[in-house]
């Protein structure tokens, strides 16, 4: 069996789960090192300490390797927000971003806006489609922009932005903040074309909540103050002498981090490069193209991008009746996300055809109690 296929036979989660864009069900391998850390940190053994503290290096090793980056500029997070607040937070200028982003994003930014004195301008724009594109981003673009952020995946349309065009579009003196939660570890990409990325482990990674990170790039780092810097953020922790933050990107840390996540991070992170992330991503755009054909079958609307390079994980379903068609999946045991006027529906690698047979024949019966009830 190949390493890919090996991969694909750890998912044990309960067959219907679609929901992989909110929460990824633990891996066994990550559930194992779970138990192993645990175990290590109950001996009070000096070196078995020791031996866990190491997760922190292997997960900013690992990270980096699928970023393209230094270890040392990745920097261990609790959670993407958090990462994404030391961006916004140190930062200057106008910033665009979508009015349409995950509250990590538009939140975050505007109560940075709100502490920074005016330093900090957020220029939100409101695509039609909410498609943050090239074109989107053009009329926002003036001399007093300093930073673009975006989703590389949006987490409510699924549209995947392209990054290298809108680092193209926005030249190499501005910062461009990527929020790569829907995609890291399953969207093969070319991450150096952005400056920070941030990400977590708790959806497509497998490997559960406190295990985020974020890369700060060294030309990040110049343009950004480490204003949330805590006592992990400097060279040596010293009790006697208030220290200045580090030069390195740790600077952008509030305290240790936690070993048990590191440790999740890490595990989450090799498996899926053992796996090949393209190969990863490949089979998620087989069953996202499964998805959208028993949409269509069905007559569901689906207002997410169906060509294969503006999407990843994530299948927007708009039916006329959202809310009857989420209770109908949850009944038939379909685990997805009901916000709004959509649907969300998110496969992964190891999604089985059970599942989407389930997501079938639960679309089949809704069309049908339509029929019967009109
Ligand atoms: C695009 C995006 N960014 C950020 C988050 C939140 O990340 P965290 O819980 O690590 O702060 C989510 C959660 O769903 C998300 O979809």
């Amino acid at each position: 069996m190949s390493t890919f296929e090996d991969y694909v036979a750890t998912f044990d989660n309960e067959s219907g789960y679609l929901n992989w864009a909110a929460f990824g069900p633990l891996s066994p391998s990550v559930r194992a090192e779970v138990f192993a850390d645990a175990d290590l940190l109950g001996s009070g053994r000096p070196s078995s300490l020791s031996l866990v503290r190491e997760r922190v290096g292997q997960a900013q090793e690992l990270v980096g390797e699928l970023l393209g980056a230094e270890a040392a500029d990745v920097t261990l997070q609790p959670s993407s927000t958090q990462g994404l607040m030391h961006a916004f937070y140190g930062l200057s200028g106008t910033v665009i971003a979508s009015a349409a982003e995950f509250p990590s994003v538009s939140l975050t930014l505007d109560r940075a806006a709100a502490a920074s004195n005016r330093a900090l301008t957020p220029r939100w724009v409101t695509p039609a489609d909410g498609r943050m594109t090239p074109d989107a981003v053009a009329g926002a673009l003036d001399d007093e922009v300093t930073a673009l952020v975006v989703s590389h995946v949006d987490f409510r349309t699924g549209f995947r932005a392209d990054l290298a065009a809108l680092r193209e579009l926005i030249g190499p003196d501005r910062l461009l903040i990527v929020d790569a939660v829907q995609s890291f570890g399953v969207v093969d990409e070319d991450y150096t074309a952005a400056d920070i990325v941030v990400g977590h482990g708790y959806k497509w990674l497998r490997a559960g909540r406190g295990s985020a990170f974020a890369w700060f790039a060294p030309r990040a780092r110049e343009r950004i103050v480490p204003v949330l810097s805590g006592i992990a953020g400097t060279r040596a922790l010293s009790i006697d002498e208030l220290q200045v933050p580090t030069a390195s990107a740790q600077a952008f840390t509030v305290s240790q981090p936690d070993t048990l996540a590191a440790g999740r991070l890490a595990i989450g992170v090799r498996d899926v490069r053992d796996a090949g992330v393209a190969h990863i991503e490949g089979r998620i755009a087989e069953h996202v193209d499964t998805i959208l054909e028993i949409a269509d079958r069905h007559a569901i609307a689906v207002s997410s991008p169906r060509e294969h390079a503006s999407r990843a994980g994530i299948v927007a379903l708009s039916p006329e009746e959202p809310a009857r068609l989420a209770a109908a999946l949850a009944n038939a045991g379909v685990v997805v996300t009901a916000r709004g006027s959509a649907v969300r529906v998110a496969a992964h690698a190891g999604t089985d055809d059970a599942t989407l047979q389930q997501l079938d024949d639960a679309l089949g019966a809704f069309g049908n109690e339509t029929f019967i009830n009109a």
